[in-house]
């Protein structure tokens, strides 16, 4: 019993903390203060003991010894993500986009709208983009596609996956409980974006922090929230350029209330808080 006690309660020591927040930092750009040992052991020491590992200095010595293309690596990043996500987190975002953007979007006579939700999580936020896109355009003319990308593998799958328990309903207006339809006997407490809201929303791997991004992009809007506040300075000013860099023209940036540009010397202008452009939509 008490050896139990012990494998259980394993403490993590100064200096593999500081390895392990290295190398998130390093594949992730995702930066721990000195007060978030706890979390950390708390999000690793699973881990550590599903590999049947004793303490984590086994752990450290393990993935000092991996390639960086093993598949360990994706478990340590799965595991030090926080996905907390809503349907219409920070709903003022969605009054923004219908009654601000997309009035002055479609005066530019485009006929396809290009949207990324990047860390995107479970799906939520983009799933709630093409509800709120799929009512708004609807006798537009437009199309649109979404672009939700994650560095976390796993709340990827869920969102590809599009299924969410039915308890979630009450997040969402009921102008858009049309979006989803109900679950079948086995899964009735669930429900499954429907295909019209599912269809223009595609899941990929993306991680923010290796820029600039090797791509040509050229989004028309770009939700970049509740993921910056895990960076340091350096990091959000490279991000933020690369989706200046990947967006066109006309563009506008919607952030997180709790995040902020100033200060890191952006390229991207500033509408109101949290809402930026790059000058030629407002
Ligand atoms: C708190 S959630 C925010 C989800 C959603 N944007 C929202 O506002 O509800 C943060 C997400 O950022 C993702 N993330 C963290 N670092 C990342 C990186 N370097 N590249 C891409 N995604 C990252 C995490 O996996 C997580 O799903």
């Amino acid at each position: 019993m008490a050896n139990e006690v012990q494998q259980l309660t394993f403490r993590m020591t100064r200096e593999e903390f500081d390895f392990f927040r290295s190398k998130i930092f390093l594949l992730a750009g995702i930066s721990l203060s000195d007060a978030k040992l706890d979390l950390l052991q708390a999000r690793l020491r699973s881990r550590v003991l599903s590999l049947g590992m004793k303490d984590f200095r086994s752990y450290q010595l393990y993935l000092q010894k991996l390639p960086e293309v093993h598949q360990e690596w994706e478990h340590f990043i799965n595991l030090l993500t926080t996905n907390k996500t809503d349907w219409f987190r920070e709903p003022d975002h969605f009054s923004f986009i219908v009654n601000e953007f997309l009035p002055r979007w479609l005066k530019l006579g485009k006929k396809h709208l290009k949207v990324w939700c990047a860390a995107s999580s479970t799906g939520e936020e983009a799933y709630t983009l093409s509800l709120v896109l799929n009512l708004a355009l609807k006798t537009s003319g437009v199309s649109f596609y979404i672009l939700a990308t994650d560095i976390d593998t796993n709340v990827l799958g869920l969102g590809r996956n599009g299924v969410y328990p039915q308890a979630c309903l009450s997040q969402i207006p009921e102008k858009y409980h049309f979006g989803f339809c109900q679950g079948t006997k086995e899964l009735s407490t669930w429900m499954k974006v429907r295909k019209e809201v599912k269809g223009p929303v595609e899941f990929k791997h993306f991680n923010l922090s290796q820029t600039p991004y090797q791509w040509q992009e050229n989004f028309d809007l770009v939700l970049c929230r509740n993921v910056m506040i895990y960076f340091n300075k350096e990091t959000i000013r490279n991000v933020v350029e690369a989706i200046y860099e990947s967006s066109c023209d006309d563009a506008a940036l919607i952030i997180a209330h709790s995040e902020s540009l100033q200060n890191v010397n952006a390229s991207w202008k500033y509408l109101a808080p949290s809402l930026y452009h790059k000058g030629r939509l407002f």
